[in-house]
């Protein structure tokens, strides 16, 4: 039988991008069906930088758009990066070719994910992305093909390394959140910017991504509630420890009677659960069914070997002929994504206040909130120097949203509370 050999075009010959040449160059025959791999033609900025193997014998674009529409390629890889300008143009331009498109962009998949699927169904060409979310670890075909058969609730999860390493390490070595970033920076596990990791927002791509395949909507990034680590003080993390807690960056997504939520916000996790006990750069998700039950899954979420392999799952999908809408029903059909008001939360928290030493200030504080109808859980009250006043700190239990705002905005009006209390979600899973 003769085998095809597919020809496969990269722009993008980063991280991702040197790891798939290195994977497929030694194995162009992993794909299920026996045919073969092979890259032939890759794209990047720079031509001349040293690459981890020899690209001198592939075709050349300074142009990705170019090499996504290029007839002599049968499957374009972008890795280039980035919710707009050359990844967009250049997935756009091998959709409207018919050309089958894998990236690992989940920028780009969150922001214009529903443009995209109509164009791909428009020409019948797949639209792949497995290592968009959570690297290596096969979130994306889970629930894209594995749980089809149940209904998704709720999802919650660390889908972002970089800030599970940050505040791992502010736990660890009881270091603030400035000095560990800037350890981050140096070995690599940070970019240069780092907005984009520790503001949020690329964890909220990742579970704006995952909301839309468990719930059959289109993705809908605009829509969710996104706040990052840098607010997350060496003092929250200790006394959340005293409490029985970890603090972790919780990316979580639920459907209800109003709507779809989507959030990511730094959230105390309790001691035990495997959310608390994920450390350092490594992904972790829970999802929620309602035939199948919990289901965990841990593992690499970045990485040039993971990632890689999570693109050539996708490339062999299209080369044995696997077929499945971009997301979970014609582009078309897609549910409208209707948004719940962050104010609809409903949940426990953590509030720490900074208060004057003198007496009364308790008895204020739990008056204030008792008035507004939230409900103590525990209550911790820690000496600390040099903090300018006492940090007292209390969990509630569940509460609306609307409920503690008004409560916080009461407390921070008592004559011996010196600063706005802060806020931190109790993660619900
Ligand atoms: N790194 C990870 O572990 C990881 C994990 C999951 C998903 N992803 C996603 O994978 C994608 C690639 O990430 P990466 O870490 O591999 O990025 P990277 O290391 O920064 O590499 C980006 C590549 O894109 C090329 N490039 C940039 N602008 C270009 C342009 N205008 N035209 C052509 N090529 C251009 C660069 O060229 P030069 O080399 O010439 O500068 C470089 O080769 C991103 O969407 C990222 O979010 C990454």
């Amino acid at each position: 039988m003769t085998r095809k050999t597919w020809r496969i075009g990269v722009a993008g010959l980063g991280t991702v991008g040197g790891g798939l040449l290195e994977f497929l160059l030694e194995r162009p025959d992993f794909a299920p069906a026996g045919d073969r791999a092979v890259v032939t033609a890759v794209s990047a900025r720079n031509r001349s930088r040293a690459r981890s193997v020899d690209i001198s014998g592939l075709a050349w674009f300074d142009d990705p758009v170019a090499l996504a529409a290029s007839p002599d390629i049968d499957i374009f890889v972008e890795l280039v990066g980035g919710s707009d300008g050359p990844a967009k143009a250049a997935v756009e331009a091998a959709l409207k070719a018919g050309k089958p498109v894998v990236t690992a962009n989940k920028a780009l998949i969150a922001e214009h994910g529903a443009e995209l699927a109509a164009l791909a169904e428009a020409s019948g060409a797949p639209l792949l992305f497995e290592a968009a979310v959570m690297g290596g670890t096969p979130a994306v075909k889970m629930l894209r093909e594995a749980m089809v058969g149940d209904d998704v609730s709720a999802m919650a999860g660390i889908l972002n390394g970089t800030c599970n390493f940050i505040l791992s390490e502010m736990e660890s070595k009881g270091r603030s959140f400035p000095d560990v970033l800037a350890d981050a920076q140096r070995i690599g596990y940070a970019e240069a910017d780092p907005t984009t990791d520790v503001g949020g927002f690329d964890a909220a791509h990742k579970i704006s991504i995952l909301a839309a395949l468990a719930f059959g909507c289109a993705p809908n990034f605009a829509a969710a509630e996104i706040e990052g680590i840098g607010q997350v003080e060496q003092l929250d993390i200790a006394l959340a420890k005293d409490l029985g807690y970890r603090i972790r960056l919780i990316a979580s997504t639920e459907r209800t009677a109003d709507g779809v939520a989507v959030r990511v916000h730094p959230s105390l996790v309790a001691f035990g659960h495997p959310l608390a006990e994920t450390r350092g750069a490594t992904n972790a998700l829970f999802i929620e069914g309602s035939r199948i039950g919990r289901i965990f899954i841990q593992g690499p979420g970045a990485g040039a070997g993971p990632t890689a392999a999570a693109c050539a799952a996708d490339i062999a999908d299209v080369m044995t002929g696997a077929r499945r809408p971009v997301f979970q029903a014609p582009a078309a059909q897609l549910a409208p994504f209707v948004a719940v008001a962050p104010t609809r939360r409903v949940g426990k928290a953590y509030l720490r206040l900074l208060v004057k030493d003198q007496p009364g200030v308790i008895a204020a504080v739990s008056e204030t909130l008792a008035e507004c109808g939230v409900s103590i859980d525990s209550f911790l009250q820690k000496p600390v120097e040099d903090a300018g006043g006492v940090p007292i700190v209390l969990t509630t239990h569940a509460v609306a949203e609307s409920v503690l705002t008004d409560a916080i905005n009461r407390i921070e009006r008592l004559e011996a509370v010196i600063e706005r209390p802060k806020l931190l979600r109790i993660a619900r899973i």
